[in-house]
């Protein structure tokens, strides 16, 4: 039996899927062999995931040259039937000078993954300038050195960008061990179906899940029940893609979340947690629009946001690269992001008197500690354990034994 999805619809109504059915995969590949070929880099193959699966729908490939303008000047890409959509990271492809002579006027070239094998084509294809400093300080709001995402990948990048369709010819996989928690919003979306989500909220994150983060997902339960929905469930998305040094990576979080679960910090009855394949750029409220908008087409209809989201310190001065409030005022207002609701949180710290993590008092401000990620750091080289009430300790040890191998090396 059919049953209708009452899940939100993804934008642009129907979710892109760019992977090339298996009965044409044959076909395909011989078709790139014969194509101008373009290496890609890992962050492009975490890209090319992204679009593939939809995560960037309407957006069909990496942005020609208009869809990048708008994406830079307005955050957002309109559509032929003039709504706006919102998309405020550019998603592009960079290339030198020697592809750039190497495609010629060819209108598709081939791409080729790190390990040498065909990734994608992409056709009908455009190639504009890619000015670095301009995309830079746009997306970031300052051209600041030190900016991990730019240092990664856009420094040494080339001065072409190159735009058009993507068809990939087979599912992005990373065989880490974690493939299986990589669901596509089309199965993200099947699986809140089956489960009878009458409401789906989204947690973005890409660092370990203290018990002030479980105070904003279970404080949106609550709320969620108070309105009457009767089956809300929470999409726990730990962030997959690149993330900076000295983040904690991806394996590591993933057990550290599944101690949360086994710990009953997090509901696991009521809990979805998969991995979003997308790189970090860290541009804070630019960024969280991105962070928002791909959980709408993955069928989340709440959008949990606390604190500095997408945020870092900054690179060169001893203070926050953005301001701590502004992710949350941002997403609250954006532009093609008004059929989300946006769930604002004040910033939650460790409430000595009361000894758990609580809703920051400003008031009594001397009774509340702020833990930062240094801070956990410091703790585990000690050996001394975060106060009671801080994190699970399950997730804790996690933590402890991924710093002490730290320590070793
Ligand atoms: S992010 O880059 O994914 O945004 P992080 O994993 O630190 O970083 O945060 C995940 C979410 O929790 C974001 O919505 C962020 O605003 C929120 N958050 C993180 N720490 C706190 C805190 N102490 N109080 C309130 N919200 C927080």
């Amino acid at each position: 039996v059919m049953v209708r999805s009452s899940l939100i619809e993804p934008d642009g109504g129907a979710l892109v899927d760019l992977v090339v059915p298996e009965s044409q995969r044959a076909a395909k590949i011989a078709e790139a062999e014969a194509l101008p070929k373009v290496r890609l880099g890992k962050i492009d193959v975490e890209w090319v995931h992204v679009v593939s699966e939809g995560w960037a729908s309407p957006l069909k490939g990496f942005m020609r040259e208009d869809e990048y303008l708008q994406s830079l000047h307005f955050n957002c890409v309109r559509m032929e039937d003039g709504t706006l959509v919102n998309m405020s990271l550019p998603i592009v492809l960079p290339i030198d000078d020697d592809v750039k002579a190497q495609i010629g006027d060819s209108t598709s070239v081939a791409l080729v993954g790190t390990d040498g094998d065909f990734v994608a084509i992409l056709s009908s294809i455009e190639i504009y300038k890619h000015n670095k400093e301009e995309r830079i300080a746009r997306t970031w709001g300052t051209t600041a050195p030190g900016l991990p995402y730019v240092e990664e990948v856009i420094t040494a990048a080339g001065n072409w960008l190159i735009g058009g369709d993507l068809e990939v010819l087979k599912p992005i996989k990373y065989n880490d061990g974690l493939d299986h928690y990589r669901l596509s919003p089309k199965q993200l979306r099947n699986e809140f179906d089956r489960r009878n989500a009458d409401a789906v909220f989204a947690f973005q994150l890409r660092n370990p899940v203290h018990n002030g983060h479980a105070l904003l997902m279970n404080d949106t339960r609550r709320r969620l029940l108070e309105m009457g929905y009767k089956n809300p469930i929470l999409l726990l998305h730990p962030l997959g893609g690149f993330t900076k040094a000295d983040d904690v990576p991806l394996d590591v979080r993933m057990e550290q979340h599944s101690k949360v679960l086994e710990d009953g910090i997090l509901d696991p009855e009521t809990t979805i947690v998969s991995i979003f394949p997308s790189p970090m750029h860290y541009a804070g409220p630019t960024e969280v629009q991105w962070h928002a908008k791909a959980r709408i087409n993955a069928g989340a209809n709440f959008y949990i946001v606390g604190r500095d989201p997408a945020g870092m310190g900054h690179p060169t001065e001893k203070r926050d690269l953005y301001d701590p409030d502004h992710g949350k005022k941002v997403l609250s207002m954006a532009p093609g992001l008004e059929k989300l609701n946006i769930l604002p949180f004040k910033v939650a710290a460790y409430d000595t008197v009361a000894k758990q993590m609580a809703f920051f008092d400003p008031s009594r401000a001397k009774e509340f500690l702020f833990i930062s990620g240094t801070k956990m750091r410091a703790f585990a080289r000690s050996g001394e354990n975060p106060p009671d009430g801080f994190m699970c300790p399950g997730g804790w040890q996690v933590l402890v034994r991924y710093y002490e191998s730290l320590q070793a090396e």
